[in-house]
């Protein structure tokens, strides 16, 4: 018998973006009371959870990604009685609710960063973040978001952030740090989360030395797989981190998770950070990275399950979320197209009809895998990124500190359509979305699809209650002679990547598949169909 405390191993985990799920007074920003009234949505179409982008008080220059305050609510998305409110009406319903952590760095307008630059160099309170002396700054290290890593300070010190100048990196070797997020993690089990998505989890510890690293800026931070880690990603002294939480979250009971973001390679260094004593789950980025061929699918998927089963943690499978360019629409590309960082107006587009049919064939494919799966919302209802958004309204910081050379993610996080005729696509009451909502986005909203035999959101519907019948994300992977085809249980999952419609084998009886199946019941082109058999 599965304990409940187990409930992450299989779980179906969807991904709320607060600023753009759904905004109850009409202001054009997403909110916590928003999030509440639509949970009934996300209980029909069958998750097990819901990951919380965070929601906390911020000047929101990095959409959130910038706390100023650990144990608040920001006022744009309400108060903590509407979290409190949340957490309860989600817990009716059945559904665990995971909150972001950000410990990597807190916003330049937190308490501490405040008080530091107020103290001056030397001070307890700069000790608290990462600043040093000198006429240049201390090292190569570039910014994830572009530029130089450190930043100067009217009195001549200069401080680390690895991200946008708003955000200083926290300096983990100072205990007061190491406590602060210990009693962070209680104030929310407290309030009943049943877990965190740990943010940067690869980045809190640096290179004692802040050792050079001229590689371009990427969060991957030009990871060479067989290399040392880069000095600012993925050093050992992380782990005695996330053993210390785990403690922490063992006291609590129901099963509380921690996940990390944890930009690291090959899949045996990832795995480190779900090792028994540590977190429970890390996001799958190779998975999500990978190319729509049956080689590079199949050997990911086999690298991801030996890695995790070697300690003992479910592997997890994602394909969007706020920070890459949704899969509806990356899929839209030739296959080799390396990784977009945003896509505007003047950049190649993709072709849009290719690219859901091959999401759907992905998304298929991915949840009939063993573990567990994260979904970001509005990839249910198909939803493309927004390829044509004028640069005007681009938010992202990586917009402005590339120097204009990305885009950023701002195409990924629009506000979700959920009725095609009303204002906002029912997003809020008023005519109003904090990101332009494409005109071609009726046909993508919930109420054109719910009850619609063959929409994308009947699809994940179905086949959310199917991975659940058939005990797929406790089960394993079999794979067939032949096309790509794997048994997981009872079911056969194929997915044909060719040219030619691939037949299936006599006898299996079709559960579900991506798009029709041919007229001679054959497998057609970037289709996904599970049979059993
Ligand atoms: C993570 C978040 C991303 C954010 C960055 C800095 O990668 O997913 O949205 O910009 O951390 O906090």
């Amino acid at each position: 018998m599965v304990q409940n405390d187990e409930w992450w191993r299989d779980a179906v985990i969807y991904q709320v973006y607060p600023r753009s799920f759904a905004d109850s007074d009409g202001d054009g920003m997403g909110d916590l009371p928003g999030i509440t009234g639509r949970l009934p949505h996300l209980r029909e179409l069958g998750v097990d959870a819901v990951w919380l982008s965070p929601f906390y008080p911020s000047p929101q220059h990095d959409a959130g990604y910038d706390v100023a305050d650990y144990r608040g609510v920001d006022p744009r998305f309400g108060d903590l009685g509407d979290a409190d409110k949340l957490i309860a009406e989600a817990h009716n319903l059945g559904l665990k609710i995971i909150v972001d952590l950000v410990p990597n760095h807190t916003s330049s307008e937190h308490a501490w960063f405040q008080a530091a630059l107020a103290a001056g160099p030397g001070s307890p309170e700069r000790e608290r973040y990462i600043f040093r002396d000198g006429d240049e700054p201390p090292n190569s290290w570039q910014s994830v978001f572009g530029g130089s890593a450190w930043e100067r300070t009217p009195d001549g010190q200069w401080y680390l952030h690895l991200f946008d100048v708003s955000q200083p990196d926290l300096n983990w070797d100072n205990p007061e740090v190491r406590e602060e997020f210990l009693a962070v993690l209680r104030f929310w089990l407290d309030r009943g989360v049943d877990g965190f998505r740990v943010d940067v989890a690869h980045g809190l510890v640096k290179d004692k030395n802040l050792t050079d690293w001229t590689t371009a800026s990427t969060i991957l931070g030009g990871l060479d797989p067989a290399g040392p880690p880069p000095p600012m990603w993925d050093q050992e002294g992380v782990h005695e981190i996330y053993q210390s939480w785990r403690q922490v979250l063992d006291q609590y009971p129901g099963g509380r998770i921690l996940v990390a973001e944890a930009w690291v390679a090959p899949a045996s260094r990832l795995a480190r950070y779900v090792r028994p004593d540590e977190m429970h789950q890390a996001f799958n980025f190779p998975y999500l990275e990978a190319q729509w061929t049956p080689a590079a699918l199949r050997s990911v998927i086999d690298e991801s399950l030996a890695a995790n089963d070697a300690v003992g943690a479910p592997t997890t499978w994602v394909l969007s979320n706020h920070d890459v360019v949704r899969h509806a629409s990356r899929l839209g590309f030739p296959v080799g197209t390396p990784r977009m960082p945003g896509i505007g107006a003047g950049d190649p587009q993709p072709d849009a009809a290719l690219g859901l049919r091959r999401a759907r064939a992905a998304t298929l494919l991915m949840l009939a895998l063993p573990g567990s799966a994260y979904l970001y919302q509005g990839e249910e209802l198909g939803l493309p990124e927004h390829t044509t958004m004028p640069d005007e309204f681009r938010e992202d910081p990586a917009w402005e500190r590339s120097g204009h050379a990305e885009r950023g993610r701002d195409g990924c996080r629009v506000p979700l359509p959920w009725e095609a005729d009303a204002p906002s696509y029912g997003f809020g009451p008023a005519d109003a979305s904090w990101l332009p909502q494409p005109a071609t986005w009726a046909e993508f909203a919930l109420d054109r699809q719910q009850g619609v035999a063959g929409s994308t959101w009947e699809l994940y519907r179905t086949a959310l209650g199917l991975r659940r019948e058939h005990g797929l994300g406790r089960g394993g992977v079999t794979w067939q002679d032949g096309a790509f085809a794997f048994r997981n249980g009872d079911v056969l999952v194929v997915t044909n990547f060719g040219a030619d419609a691939v037949a299936l084998p006599a006898g299996a009886r079709v559960l579900l598949s991506s798009e029709p199946l041919d007229d001679d019941g054959r497998v057609p082109t970037d289709v996904t169909v599970w049979a059993a058999l």
